[in-house]
């Protein structure tokens, strides 16, 4: 199923961050889609919360990947500069999948063709002002329990 939510504030994309936080398990697959600047890591950053993790979390831009533990534990990738298979190979992307992780993934546009089917579909774009956000959310049943 397919959900469209409006943020008027940085603080509104977290919380709904949060919200898809609570239902996540481990396996899941959150697959960001959307320009610089448009709030995934401030959304994810509401998806730490809800999975119950206490941290800061702030862009993978340098690392790749942060890994925050809990139960289960999030990895957080920003493939931006992700080119072609060997690149990802290297970032552990394979491995922490098969980890029952929950993996948040900025930039799916570079590794779409190696996104599991069930992962859950974000696309942010920019609203009307500067402080709007689209947020398109494609997952299962789940979000369901998501409300506006
Ligand atoms: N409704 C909103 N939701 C999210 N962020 C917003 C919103 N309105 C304004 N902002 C601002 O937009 C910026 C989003 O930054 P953030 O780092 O989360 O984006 P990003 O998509 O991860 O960027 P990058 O492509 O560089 O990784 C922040 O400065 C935030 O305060
Ligand atoms: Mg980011």
């Amino acid at each position: 199923m397919k959900k469209v939510f409006t943020t008027k504030s940085t603080y509104e994309t977290e919380l709904l961050g949060q919200k898809l936080g609570r239902v996540l398990r481990r396996g899941d697959v959150v697959a960001y889609f959307g320009g610089l600047g448009v709030g995934k890591t401030a959304f994810t950053r509401g998806l730490a919360e809800g999975m119950g993790i206490v941290a800061d979390v702030s862009s993978p831009t340098f690392a790749i990947v942060n890994v925050y533990h809990g139960s289960p534990m999030l990895c957080h990738f920003d493939m931006y500069r992700i080119d072609g298979w060997d690149d990802l190979c290297t970032t552990g992307y394979f491995e922490y999948l098969e980890d029952d992780a929950v993996l948040a993934v900025e930039w799916s546009e570079n590794i779409e063709n190696v996104l599991p089917e069930n992962s859950f579909f974000i696309n942010i774009t920019k609203g009307e002002t500067d402080e709007v956000r689209i947020i398109e959310i494609e997952g299962d049943e789940r979000l369901e329990n998501i409300g506006a």
